[in-house]
């Protein structure tokens, strides 16, 4: 951990910070392996502490590596207001989009003559590159939501309600020893296909329906993230159609899929396939995320922010067609990013799986 936290130190000249203040529970998991759910990482350029409360004592001990722990008995600023240990004065950096108004400001009253630093994305971007130890945890949880997927596929028949199908999952990825979902899962049929983040509901399972799967779960820290468009009973023409152009889209983004491009260039492989069918208004998310100790982690490959990738970035490539009133088609696969290509982790088949009854 103390590598990881020293990555973090190596920024500091570049940011203008001699302190980082990290309120961000992925990120603080990160640097130093604490999973609690409170808790305040701050890292100076020669010392680390990290603060949580009474709850978390002994996990502490057990957890964390690289900072040294303090268990707080009032609130964080009163920690630091207090503490000798604490005092510090100088640039600190604090991640702008999970920094709250309300911690800020009581943190600047305990730290005062203190300067205050928007940052964004740096922790993420440090994380966002896995060893292999990480890369085996990401592929132990992939495996796992490729069994639970093939096991409730036997489950799906006209009349199961999604919500059946999204309770079989989550009781599965914990049996095969996930400690639960990375996401609510996504069973989206018929013409709620066309939500691309459906949710799952009461209805029922109709034979004609494409049932959209989009499931994930967390292994030792870890996140899935797979996606799957099946339908129930022989394919229409339209079905064949919608679902061969998303399989086109895919395809074109795994074939060129690999580190040192930007994932704008990315999107715009796969969206330029939808484009052409004639559905590029039916398409308007990005084509993928980063995956890690978040569901939804750095880079995005997007057609709104542009990331570059890196070998060593677990990513998904997940385009997708949504047609109001009628339904809609989603594949998503994971993949590890190398400097000449990607490696597809996701084991489940891409092809249009036809279920029978
Ligand atoms: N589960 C949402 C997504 O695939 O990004
Ligand atoms: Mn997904
Ligand atoms: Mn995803």
């Amino acid at each position: 951990m103390d590598v990881r936290i020293n990555k973090l130190r190596a920024k500091f000249d570049e940011l203008g910070v001699d302190a980082f203040l990290s309120n961000r529970l992925s990120n603080i998991q990160y640097l130093c392996g604490y999973t609690g759910s409170a808790g305040l990482l701050f890292v100076t350029r020669d010392k680390a502490f990290f603060l949580t409360d009474f709850r978390y004592k002994e996990q502490v001990t057990r957890q964390v590596k690289g900072a040294e722990s303090i268990i707080i008995t009032k609130s964080f600023p009163d920690e630091f207001a207090n503490n000798e240990k604490l005092k510090f004065k100088g640039k600190i950096g604090i991640e702008a989009v999970f920094m709250t108004v309300d911690l800020l400001t009581k943190m600047q009253e305990s730290l005062p003559g203190c300067e205050w630093v928007n940052t964004d994305n740096i922790v993420e971007e440090v994380a966002s590159v896995k060893d292999e130890d990480e890369l085996d945890k990401i592929r132990k949880a992939v495996k796992i939501t490729d069994d639970v997927f093939a096991e409730v596929l036997e489950l799906v028949k006209p009349g199961i309600r999604e919500i059946d199908i999204a309770a079989e999952i989550i009781y599965r990825h914990m049996k095969h020893g996930a400690t639960g979902n990375s996401f609510d899962s996504i069973i989206a049929s018929g013409v709620n296909g066309s939500l691309p983040h459906a949710g799952a509901s009461e209805k029922e399972v109709e034979a004609g329906d494409f049932i959209t799967f989009d499931m994930g779960c967390m292994y030792q820290g870890y996140a899935s993230d797979m996606t799957r468009t099946v339908v129930v009973g022989q394919p229409t023409t339209k079905q064949k159609e919608i679902y061969g152009i998303v399989y086109d889209a895919q395809q074109a983004a795994l074939d060129a899929a690999k580190a040192n491009m930007s994932g704008m260039a990315l999107d715009k492989i796969a969206r330029d396939v939808i484009v052409k069918a004639g559905y590029g208004e039916y398409y308007g998310h990005g084509l993928g995320h980063g995956l890690g100790i978040e569901v939804h982690a750095h880079p995005r490959a997007s057609h709104i922010v542009d990331h570059p990738l890196l070998a060593g970035q677990v990513i998904t490539i997940e385009p997708g067609i949504y047609i109001p009133g009628w339904g809609g088609v989603r594949i998503e696969d994971d993949v590890i990013l190398t400097e000449t290509g990607n490696i597809d982790i996701t084991g489940t088949t891409r092809e249009l799986i036809v279920v029978e009854w």
